[in-house]
Formats: structure tokens, sequence, C-alpha cells
């Protein structure tokens, strides 16, 4: 049965900043995603701490917010059959030193903090992302 499905992808200022969205945006259209929609902004901090909220207890969440909000990002939805696991799939382990070859994470990521791209990681985060960035 098909399972389309919506997922909430994040180009970050690192990838953003080495001219990578194109690349990027290539390896999904390859692997059969559509993307439904995107632009190009910049979050402020108390935006990006809204956003990884459920990060809050960790002691990487103010560096990793700090950065979020650093410089510009591309945020996208992709659709896709099973968009979400497809979509982690694609990107990789967070720390571009465990990623598989071939995916995005292995192929850009600079360390696990900049490791290039967010997607979301289930159906219920999914929506709540994809409202965060374009609830109109
Ligand atoms: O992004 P992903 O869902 O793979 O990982 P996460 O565990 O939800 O963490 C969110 C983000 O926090 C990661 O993508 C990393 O950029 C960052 N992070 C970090 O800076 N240091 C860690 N030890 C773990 C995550
Ligand atoms: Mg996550």
């Amino acid at each position: 049965m098909n399972n389309i499905e919506q997922t909430l992808s994040i180009v970050k200022p690192d990838a953003v900043e080495r001219n990578l969205e194109g690349k990027i945006k290539e390896m999904f259209l390859n692997n059969g995603f559509k993307i439904v929609q995107e632009k190009k902004i910049q979050i402020e901090k108390h935006e990006a701490e809204k956003f990884y909220k459920v990060h809050e207890i960790k002691p990487f969440y103010n560096d990793l917010c700090a950065y979020l909000s650093s410089g510009p990002i591309v945020v996208m939805i992709l659709e896709k059959e099973n968009a979400i696991v497809a979509n982690r799939e694609l990107m990789g382990s967070t720390n571009p030193k465990d990623a598989a070859e071939g995916t995005i994470r292995k192929k850009f990521g600079i360390s696990i903090d900049k490791n290039s791209v967010h997607g979301s990681d289930s159906v219920e985060n999914a929506k709540i992302e994809i409202d965060f960035f374009f609830k109109s």
C-alpha cells in the first residue's frame, strides 16, 4: 500500500556556506523525493531554541541553537513513499564519521555538529517541524 509522507529537511549553515545547496537538492531528486516547498531563511537564536526544544537538556543544546541561527539555511518539505525513514537513510548517521558511503553526511558533513542536514525523525515530529517553518 502507498504510504506517501512529507518530512522536513534543513540544509544547515555549514552546507549553505559551502554552496552545497544545489548538490544536496540533486541528491534528494535523484532519490525520488519531490521538493514540495522550499525557502532560504536565517532564523533567530530563540527560534532555533524552540525548534530544538527536545534537546533542551543536552549539553550541546546551546551551541546547537547558536549554530543553526548563525547563517542562512534552506528549509524544505520533501515528499516520497515513506519519506521520513527514506530521508534519514539518505542523510546518514548524525556523526559523519559513522555515516555510510553515499549518504549526504558522509559526503558533505564536517563534524557531528556541522553535519550539513537535518531531517525529521518521526511522523509526529515531521508534522510539527513542517508547521514550524511553513504554517501559513
Ligand atoms: O540530527 P540528528 O537527528 O541525526 O541528531 P540528534 O541526535 O537529533 O541531534 C540534533 C543535532 O545536534 C545533530 O544533527 C547535531 O548537529 C547536534 N549534535 C551535536 O552537536 N553533538 C552531539 N553530541 C549530538 C548532536
Ligand atoms: Mg534529531
